[in-house]
């Protein structure tokens, strides 16, 4: 979808607007029309004496006006109160412009961005949000549909905005920040909603490549062999139950210049199905196990957008990506692996599989790259959607700074994130019997138990875990997040490294 942002007055531009959206505001006139005809003036006047309008924030109405021709149609779109307008409101309410306009025939959409939708400095974030709503709401994944919808006669092809007055100013990098942010999460939901049939490991692997070449950043992998050969235990014996081999990838994105940048590395659990191994899963609801690589989703997208944005950071991207199935060779409950680092693992429940990739993971990581900040993203635990629902991710970090950094991204992007305890006493329900550490914890408090599973394997980086189970995928249709796949994680991790202090 093109974005355009103009500096014209929207109703002198040529030829007919197809599509403007007038946002309703509670208790205001409808905004950004002050230049309009006086006919269409009077129309709405009419439209609001007969309460035809609804601020609310679930409403929109199609309006055919009858004066004047130079406007097809209106999309009256409810924003709530003024006072109350942020950036996911406007992200909501572009979703539903969106949804409304779909089975229009309409090829560009107009707003004329008002100063009462200012969020922010200038009209810059306004218009981001605006963008991020309508792109991700326009989403759909028909990649093993027959009949693809998309071959229905109109689609939807630019956003116009035009900032209210002369003065304003608008920062295209914001927007510009805001599409490809969008774009990079819609990589992470097409990766998520792909069935594990059609990306095993290797597949996702070879994706992985294929955007890093688009995007100008590296690629490499560990095969099966070299796993083995540097003793990644852990990772391998999750892997070892199914007949698809495991890989670790590896990517890599570092701008031209000289100046010492930041190294962040993120990394992302990866099984591409979990069917929980021999301590296998009920079979209701088990093809949801094919989001379990949300996390490694989450990564690839943001290397994308990173590279693609040039971002000023060092970014390494970590996938231990496996399978794991109850194969004839599958670990067994009660078996002990050493892991990368040493230290020896009870493998209480085969199930709790996802620390026991990242764990060597995260070892070879700190070791190999030696990053400021290791950050990584993972469909953990069900715990996590236990304590929090569908709405917030759970983040674990002992950082405060990063922990701060990372909330205040949460709420820019949209994307929820809250803290779990962090006490010393959930480390002490990981000893083992027989070994260093056993791979659970007990039955309760398995968010936080998994978190601290993962800290045995990060010696002394900056470190912050965040459990995406509870946020991503959704059952049911959220506005802009859609059904499936959430892509939650990309925009923002994208919106933390854009902030990151140099
Ligand atoms: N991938 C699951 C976690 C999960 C479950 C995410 C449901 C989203 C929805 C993870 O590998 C797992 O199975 N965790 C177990 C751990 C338990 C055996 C300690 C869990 O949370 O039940
Ligand atoms: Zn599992
Ligand atoms: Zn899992």
């Amino acid at each position: 979808m093109e974005i355009s942002v103009r500096k014209s007055d929207v109703f002198r531009t040529r030829g007919a607007i197809e599509c403007l959206i007038v946002p309703v505001l509670e208790g205001r006139p409808p905004a950004g029309l002050d230049g309009a005809p006086a006919g269409l003036k009077t129309e709405l006047a009419e439209l609001i004496e007969r309460q035809e309008l609804s601020p609310e924030l679930s409403r929109t109405l199609v309006y055919y006006p009858r004066s004047t021709p130079k406007v097809k149609r209106l999309v009256m779109v409810g924003f709530g109160k003024a006072e109350s307008l942020d950036l996911d409101t406007l992200r909501n309410a572009f979703a539903r412009v969106v949804k409304q306009v779909e089975p229009l025939p309409v090829r560009t959409v107009s707003l004329v961005v008002s100063e009462e939708l200012r969020v922010g400095g200038d009209y810059s974030a306004t218009i981001g949000a605006c963008v991020e709503g309508a792109l991700l709401a326009d989403y759909r994944f028909d990649a093993f549909k027959s009949k693809k919808k998309k071959s229905r006669g109109v689609v939807l092809e630019e956003l116009r905005f035009f900032p209210g007055d002369a003065k304003a100013t608008c920062d295209n990098a914001v927007v510009r920040f805001s599409e490809l942010s969008a774009e990079a999460a819609l990589i992470a939901r097409d990766l998520g909603n792909t069935p594990s049939n059609h990306l095993q490991p290797l597949a996702l692997a070879e994706r992985a490549k294929q955007l890093m070449g688009e995007a100008g950043g590296k690629f490499s992998m560990f095969d099966r062999k070299k796993i083995e050969s540097l003793g990644m235990n852990s990772l391998m014996c999750v892997a070892r139950g199914s007949a698809a081999p495991p890989c670790l990838i590896f990517m890599e994105y570092k701008p031209k210049t000289r100046k010492r940048l930041p190294k962040v590395a993120l990394v992302g659990k990866g099984v591409t199905f979990d069917t929980g191994g021999i301590s296998i899963k009920p079979s209701a609801g088990m093809e949801d196990m094919k989001f379990d690589m949300c996390g490694a989703a989450a990564v690839v997208g943001t290397m994308w957008g990173a590279a693609k944005l040039g971002l000023p950071v060092h970014l390494i991207g970590v996938v231990p990506a496996v399978e794991n199935m109850p194969g004839a060779d599958a670990t067994r409950p009660g078996d002990v692996v050493t892991a990368l680092n040493g230290k020896t693992i009870e493998v209480i429940n085969t199930d709790a599989e996802g620390r026991l990739i990242l764990a060597d993971a995260l070892t070879y990581t700190e070791r190999e790259y030696k990053p400021d900040i290791i950050i990584d993203l993972a469909t953990l635990t069900g715990s996590c959607i236990v304590a929090l629902g569908h709405v917030a991710a759970a983040l674990m970090s002992e950082d405060e700074a990063l922990s701060k950094a990372l909330r205040d991204a949460a709420e820019t992007s949209g994307e929820p994130l809250w803290p779990l305890p962090m006490y010393p006493a959930y480390r002490d329900l990981l000893k083992s019997q027989y070994a260093d550490v056993k791979n659970i914890g007990g039955k309760w408090g398995g968010a936080i138990t998994a978190g601290f599973f993962l800290s045995h394997f990060v010696d002394k980086t900056p470190w912050a875990h965040l459990d995406i189970a509870s946020v991503a995928w959704n059952q049911e249709g959220k506005a802009y997040a859609g059904k499936g796949a959430t892509g939650y994680g990309v925009r923002l991790l994208l919106t933390w490294l854009a902030a990151l202090r140099r």
